[in-house]
């Protein structure tokens, strides 16, 4: 064979191949041995060609991203976003959003729990136009769940479902599914409204469209997970009452910030029980009391924050808790300064001491909050 006659060769390649229709995101957080055989489904369900997987990474422990290059080095239709620094399902979705040339994009889970002949029907709903999101549905009619059997998430999701169908105004049976298609156009369209904070974001995409979009579900066999465990028990519900919350005032008051004060008022509390513990049982004096409490509400606050506020950015290995734990404490005692210096300002011209307490502490807690989302989860 000559040198050129390969061009040629390519060529008849290419022309054999469909052009790239669909791309399908697969979110991973260490699912390193469920992708190769994945992959091998998906080319099952869809054919050789016309669809790419993009993994989207979060660096996960358990080399997922290194076995994902692995596979893309034989196999130009896997490709692999590695994000070093960044967590979450939903801007793990949206980076693929924004990655692909394909016209249209699907989102499924990586264990398998998804199965991927569902594609085809879901695909070709969409691209006639039938409906503008294909949702693959766990409690659709003639859906059915295998080896689930976990009572508690399924009264959740119920009580979820109808929490969503008023959101999104839009009648669909599993709104909190992970397994969706739609035009990548309009995903991305939606992107810059949309929350971003680890919340669904199927549910996110269908709340922030302006005109309602037509939503059509495929019963789904939804399967046990292949290898690995899941990742999103604990966090399901509040995923979702972040999500509920940012739709409704999250332009008033930012999501975050309502999570940090929320966090903070707890702080509170638990401030007041160390207190007391100290003074009643310890028989401390105040000031040491005072001292341990407010010290041990710093720390609680911050396991609170880095578990909840900051969810998606939180700090996991031994040396990162460390080091925030200290940058948080120290933006803290900033935070406290400035709180006892404009409040002690405020009462000496004449406010009320209530009054100026809240500004205190109003100004104390933005000051910590602006000073930790920069030094202590700012990535
Ligand atoms: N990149 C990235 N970042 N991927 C993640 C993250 C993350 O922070 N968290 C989870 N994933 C990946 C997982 O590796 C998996 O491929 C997929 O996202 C879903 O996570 P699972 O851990 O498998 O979730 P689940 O099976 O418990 O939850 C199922 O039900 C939810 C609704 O109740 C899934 O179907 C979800 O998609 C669905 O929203
Ligand atoms: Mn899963």
């Amino acid at each position: 064979m000559t040198p050129q006659t390969q061009p040629d060769t390519a060529t008849a390649t290419l022309a054999s191949a469909r052009p790239l229709e669909l791309a399908i995101i697969l979110p991973t957080l260490n699912e390193r041995d469920n992708l190769a055989p994945l992959v091998e489904r998906i080319e099952g369900a869809l054919g050789l060609s016309g669809w790419e997987v993009l993994i989207v990474d979060d660096n996960s422990s358990d080399g997922t991203s290194d076995e994902a290059r692995r596979l893309a080095l034989s196999d130009p239709r896997v490709r692999v976003i590695q994000r070093i620094g960044r967590r979450g399902l939903s801007s793990a979705a949206i980076e693929g959003f924004c990655a692909t040339a394909a016209p249209y994009v699907a989102v499924m889970d990586a264990d398998h729990q998804h199965d991927p002949k569902l594609l085809v029907d879901m695909l070709a709903c969409v691209k006639s136009g039938e409906a503008d999101v294909a949702v693959a549905s766990r409690f659709a009619e003639g859906a059915s769940m295998e080896e689930w059997g976990r009572p508690d998430r399924e009264k959740l999701s119920s009580v979820a479902n109808t929490l969503a169908r008023k959101l999104t105004g839009v009648e669909l049976s599993d709104p909190m599914s992970g397994f969706f298609l739609l035009p990548s156009a309009t995903a991305r369209a939606l992107v810059p409204n949309l929350s971003g904070i680890g919340f669904k974001i199927l549910l996110d995409l269908l709340a922030t469209s302006e005109t309602p979009l037509k939503v059509k579900d495929f019963p789904m066999n939804f399967s046990a997970r292949r290898s690995g465990e899941s990742k999103l028990d604990r966090a399901i519900a509040l995923d979702f009452l972040a999500g509920l919350y940012d739709k409704s005032f999250g332009r008033v008051i930012p999501t975050r910030f309502a999570l940090f004060g929320t966090v903070g008022v707890i702080g509170v509390g638990v401030h007041m029980a160390i207190l007391y513990a100290f003074l009643l049982f310890g028989g401390a004096n105040f000031s040491w009391s005072q001292a341990v409490a407010t010290f041990g509400a710093m720390s609680f606050n911050f396991w609170l924050n880095n578990f909840l506020t900051y969810r998606d950015k939180r700090l996991s290995t031994p040396k990162g808790i460390f080091w925030g734990w200290a940058a948080f404490i120290a933006a803290c005692s900033i935070g406290a300064f400035a709180n006892v210096a404009v409040a002690t300002t405020l009462h000496d011209r004449g406010l009320h001491t209530v009054l100026a307490a809240l500004v205190g502490i109003g100004i104390g807690s933005v000051w910590n909050y602006a000073l930790s989302s920069r030094f202590v989860w700012g990535r």
